[in-house]
C-alpha cells in the first residue's frame, strides 16, 4: 500500500518503520510546520495515498480529520483527546464515502487488557471492593488522562455502575503504563499494561489501515479486531 502519515512525530515515525517492514511505502509524512491550516492535505497529495495515519496533537487532529473526510480518504487515527467531537467526524466520513479506525490504543496487548478489565468489574465492585486507576506516560504527553485510562474508565463504569478515580502521572519517557486496582479492606488486586515501546501500538495502526483497504464507514479499532479474531482464517496478531 501507499501510506501517507500526518503527524511526522514519535508515533508517525514509529508507523513508518512498522509498514516499510511490511512492504508498503511510506509516499509522504507531514510535521505541523508541513501542514499550517491544513495546507498539506492538498487532493494531489491525498490521491498518492491508500491509507492516510492521523497521529498528531488533541487541538490539530479534529481539524485534519475533517479536511480526509472531505476527501474520501481511508484514515487511522490514533490521536488522544478529541473523543467529544467523535460524532462530528464520523459523519463528515460516512458523508465523504471514506473510512475511519479510530482508537485511544492500537495495541493489541491492551485490547485484550480491556476486555479482563471488563470481567473484572463485573466481579471485585459486586464483592464490595472499590477501583482506581493510575495511568504514567513520558513528560511530553499533552492530554491527562489518558484517552486509554478514559476507555477503561468507562468500560468499568459501564459494567459496574461505579467510575474509578484516575490519577496521572507525566514523567521521563514512559512510553504508557495503565494500572488498574481493585481494594477491600482485607486485600487489594492489581492488572497492569506496561508497553515496552511504541511498535506494539504502531503494528497494531498499520493492522487497521491494511483492513480498511476497500472499506468505507467508520470503525473502532477493537471492532475490527474482533471481527477478525471471529472470522476464520484471519491474522491473529497486528
Ligand atoms: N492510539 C494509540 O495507540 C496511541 C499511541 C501513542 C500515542 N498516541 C497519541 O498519538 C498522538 C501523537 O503522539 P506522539 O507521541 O507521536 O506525539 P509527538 O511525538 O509530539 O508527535 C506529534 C507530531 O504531530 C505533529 N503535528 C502537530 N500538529 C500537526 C498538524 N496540524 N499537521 C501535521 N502534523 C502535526 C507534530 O509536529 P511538531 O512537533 O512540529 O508540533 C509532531 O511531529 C498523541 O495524541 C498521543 O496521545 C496514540
Amino acid at each position: 500500500m501507499r501510506l501517507g502519515i500526518v503527524g511526522a512525530g514519535k508515533m508517525g515515525n514509529e508507523i513508518a518503520g512498522v509498514a516499510r517492514a511490511r512492504g508498503h511505502d511510506v509516499v509522504w509524512s507531514l510535521a505541523s510546520g508541513d501542514n499550517r491550516e491544513g495546507q498539506g492535505l492538498s487532493p494531489d497529495r491525498l490521491a498518492l495515498a491508500d491509507a492516510v495515519f492521523e497521529f498528531t496533537a488533541p487541538g490539530a487532529a479534529v481539524g485534519n480529520l475533517l479536511l480526509l473526510a472531505a476527501a474520501g480518504s481511508r484514515v487511522v487515527c490514533g490521536t488522544t483527546g478529541w473523543a467529544e467531537e467523535l460524532p462530528r467526524v464520523a459523519e463528515a466520513f460516512r458523508s465523504g464515502g471514506g473510512a475511519l479506525v479510530h482508537a485511544t490504543n492500537f495495541s493489541i496487548g491492551m485490547r485484550h487488557f480491556l476486555e479482563v478489565a471488563r470481567a473484572a468489574a463485573g466481579l471485585f465492585p459486586r464483592a464490595g471492593y472499590s477501583s482506581y486507576l493510575v495511568e504514567e506516560h513520558h513528560a511530553a504527553k499533552r492530554d491527562a488522562p489518558s484517552g486509554t485510562a478514559r476507555t477503561l474508565s468507562a468500560v468499568i463504569e459501564k459494567e459496574s455502575g461505579e467510575r474509578p478515580s484516575v490519577v496521572s502521572v507525566r514523567a521521563g519517557t514512559v512510553p504508557g503504563l495503565h494500572r488498574l486496582v481493585f481494594e477491600s479492606p482485607e486485600d487489594e488486586v492489581e492488572l497492569i499494561h506496561r508497553a515496552r515501546g511504541r511498535a506494539g501500538f504502531a503494528k497494531g495502526a498499520v493492522w487497521a489501515a491494511e483492513r480498511i483497504a476497500g472499506k468505507s464507514g467508520v470503525f473502532e479499532f477493537g471492532e475490527l479486531l474482533s471481527a477478525d479474531l471471529s472470522g476464520t482464517g484471519g491474522a491473529r496478531t497486528p
